[in-house]
């Protein structure tokens, strides 16, 4: 079968734009709500029991792709995120103590970096640090991050047991010159693998990151990663609740 590119669409979208990085994003952040204005807020106790959205960093990655704007930590050596959850630890109590009550979350993003840099064990060590401060509510939507490169069926089980349901499974082209420019090799055999490693384990809502604007891609090539990509059936699913996205 032969399928027309939608050089149309991609003319559409051939043009500058900003980059979501944040949520507020960087234009809504203002000098007048400072670090003594957000005390106050979250000094006022909040009867209502209102659940939060909390977003975690994780910024390591192996190795570091080269059209990455994302607040990225590039190293092989898996032993920096103990040192980085010992400082995590203690920022959780840090905002912890802020508070005036003690509050729930119902959406917790685990972003990156890559968060599944970090092993079963070092996840399994970071969830119980923020349950112990930020109890999740029944039914929170738990979402995480994960490049296929450095994610395994036993880091996805733990997570699915602790509750995850939600995975954005990074990818961006699979054709082979363009990962090559790109400095990211990734095969489309670990792409589905993990997201079929991801339905096994319990995931239920699982999409994948693909870029537009990369050396050598053209409409074409894209369309045949899209092709891929659509045969693999990700499913990114509607949250219940209006969710707070923090990524990069
Ligand atoms: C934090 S990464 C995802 C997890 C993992 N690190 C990975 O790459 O598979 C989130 C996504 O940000 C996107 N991204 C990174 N750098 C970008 C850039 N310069 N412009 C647009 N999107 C970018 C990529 O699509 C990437 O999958
Ligand atoms: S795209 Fe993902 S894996 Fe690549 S450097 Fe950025 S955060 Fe790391």
């Amino acid at each position: 079968m032969i399928v027309t590119p939608p050089v149309g669409l991609a003319d559409r979208h051939n043009a500058p734009a900003p980059r979501y990085t944040s949520y507020p994003p960087a234009n809504r952040w203002s000098r007048k709500f400072g670090a003594r204005a957000l005390a106050k807020h979250l000094a006022i106790a909040d009867h209502s029991q209102r659940a939060l959205s909390l977003y975690v960093h994780l910024p390591f990655c192996e190795p570091m792709c080269r059209f990455c704007e994302c607040n990225v930590i590039a190293t092989r050596d898996r032993g920096r995120a103990d040192g980085y959850l010992d400082t995590l630890a203690l920022e959780i109590e840090l905002w912890a103590a802020q508070l005036a009550t003690r509050r729930r979350v119902s959406q917790l993003h685990l972003g990156g970096g890559t968060p599944t840099f970090l092993s079963a064990a070092q996840l399994l060590r970071l969830f119980a640090l923020l349950v112990e401060r930020f109890p999740i509510v029944d039914g929170a939507d738990l979402a995480i991050e994960a490049d296929p490169a450095v994610t395994d069926a036993e880091q996805l089980e733990v997570l699915a047991q602790l509750g995850f349901r939600r995975i954005s499974i990074g990818v961006q082209d699979l054709d082979p010159g363009v990962q090559e420019a790109v400095g990211r090799l990734q095969t489309a055999e670990q792409t589905e693998r993990a997201i079929r490693s991801a339905r096994v384990a319990g995931f239920t809502s699982v999409n994948v990151d693909l870029m537009y604007g990369l050396p050598f891609q053209t409409p074409e090539r894209f369309l045949h990663t899209v092709e891929r990509i659509i045969a693999m059936r990700p499913n990114r699913r509607r949250l219940r609740a209006r969710h707070i996205r923090r990524r990069c």
